[in-house]
């Protein structure tokens, strides 16, 4: 056999291998990253269906392509469900995800050069809406001028007096005004200043995007804040963090912006828009609609109890004068013990997955992102397994092992994958025929 043909047969039995591998793995430990989680077995069927080789340009009932009768059903539903989940005039489930939303939004309401207000990233924001200097989304792709919000570092919040004078200085001595204030934020424990931002915004005739990508679940399930009623003139998100569904992404807004974010998706951003996400993202909201105002309660309850029980393992949990959270994130600043990334090392080699992540006063402190004073948990995954308070009190334990009592991380990773055998289901789903990380196989090779 010649070795082009050798190493093609060896890369297809990795690939598989490496797949299974990583089920396993993940099967084995406590996910905590808050930007994750596992969606259901009818989510991962739909994944694995022909609607993900198939085009369907355009608006469901607009298309400008043939072969759509049942994707068209699905789409309109889905747009559908999305509209009653969030209360939207107008819902869109064409951006391939949260960043692609994001541009969507940038793209229908402000043009190169003009100004937009967001979050710096240790204050929580997202590099897609970060400053050309960064690498930032807005400022790279789309040209915007972005200028930070002034941040309350006590309320781990926006400081909407202090950007108001910030903004009133930039227009004093450089003549520019905002044209769109970005809400929303990857490190995102206490719900945003809606309705004072909208204020704000309306002194400048500018507009208002909330980016519910970590949050989407929250609000479905009623249990964060109502962007829309309180002043967005467009939501942007992910579909699949709190909200459970395929990884993707899906814009929110008002029946008089439809047809600016009709031309933006098509054929402005998107040709083909990953059909079956769609299908995926329709199926998590039907199991949103059934059962989030459940499952999001429980997720907020379990990140308070979390972050209770770090606290008496003797690591430093923030905002516990706030109640620490009033969503599904908890942020540990970790650097009495060690830096975020050394954390983030020694608690995956002990079975638990967090990601390291600037927390507010490494603004100030001028911290190296690469290893930043904090880690950011997040408990959507855990709370979809079923866990609840008495299982938050041991992966606290756990933690608190590895980070404070420095205990052998491959020890605590067997007691780790011991503790996670009791937790195979995904919760708040419709159907449950497969275990939430079992392997499926559709070639046959094992
Ligand atoms: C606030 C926020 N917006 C957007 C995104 C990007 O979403 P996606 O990965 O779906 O493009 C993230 C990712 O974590 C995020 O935290």
């Amino acid at each position: 056999m010649s070795s082009r043909a050798e190493k093609a047969g060896e890369s297809f039995r990795n690939v598989l291998r490496w797949m299974r591998e990583h089920h396993e793995f993940v099967s084995k430990s406590i996910p905590l990253i808050a930007s994750e989680n596992v969606p259901s077995p009818a989510v991962r069927e739909a994944l694995a269906s022909d609607l993900g080789n198939r085009y369907a340009e355009g608006y469901p009932g607009e298309r400008l392509y043939a072969g759509c009768r049942w994707i068209d059903k699905i789409e309109t539903l889905g747009v559908e469900l999305a509209k009653e989940v969030y209360g939207a005039e107008y819902a869109d489930l064409r951006p391939i995800s949260g960043v692609m939303a994001n541009i969507s939004a940038y793209t229908a309401f402000a043009k190169p050069g003009d100004v937009m207000v967001a979050l710096a990233v240790p204050h929580g924001g997202h590099i897609s809406h970060g400053k050309h200097e960064w690498g930032g989304t807005a400022g790279l792709v789309r040209g915007l001028q972005v200028e930070r919000y002034e941040f309350d570092y006590e309320r781990m919040n926006i400081d909407v007096d202090g950007t108001r004078r910030r903004l009133e200085q930039l227009e004093r001595e450089e003549g520019k005004r905002p044209r769109l204030f970005m809400l929303g934020a990857s490190v995102f424990l206490f719900p945003h200043p809606v309705k004072e931002v909208a204020g704000l915004a309306a002194e400048y005739g500018a507009k208002v995007v909330y980016d519910a990508a970590h949050v989407a679940g929250l609000i479905a399930g009623k249990r964060f804040q109502d962007p829309l009623r309180e002043g967005a003139d467009a939501v942007t998100m992910s579909t699949h963090k709190t909200l459970a569904g395929p990884q993707h992404g899906m814009l929110l807004s008002w029946k008089r912006y439809e047809e600016d974010f009709k031309r933006v998706m098509f054929p402005g951003l998107h040709s083909n828009h990953h059909l079956h996400a769609v299908a995926g993202v329709t199926i998590a909201l039907a199991e949103a609609m059934a059962f989030y105002e459940e499952y999001a309660a429980r997720i907020i309850e379990n990140a308070k109890s979390l972050a209770e029980f770090l606290v008496e393992e003797g690591l430093d949990v923030l905002y516990g004068e706030l109640g620490f959270t009033e969503s599904h994130q908890v942020l540990v600043d970790v650097s009495r013990y060690m830096g975020g990334r050394d954390a983030e090392l020694l608690l995956e080699s002990a079975g638990i997955i967090v990601n390291r992540n600037l927390i507010p006063k490494d603004y100030k402190l001028k911290t190296d992102h690469r290893n930043p004073s904090g880690i950011r948990l997040g408990t959507q995954e855990v709370t979809r397994l079923g866990m609840e308070r008495e299982e938050m009190r041991e992966i606290a334990r756990f933690m608190g092992r590895v980070l404070v009592r420095k205990d052998d991380p491959s020890r605590v990773a067997r007691e780790v994958a011991e503790f996670r055998k009791s937790y195979r289901k995904v919760r708040y789903a419709f159907a449950n025929a497969v275990e939430a990380y079992e392997y499926i196989t559709l070639s046959g090779h094992s």
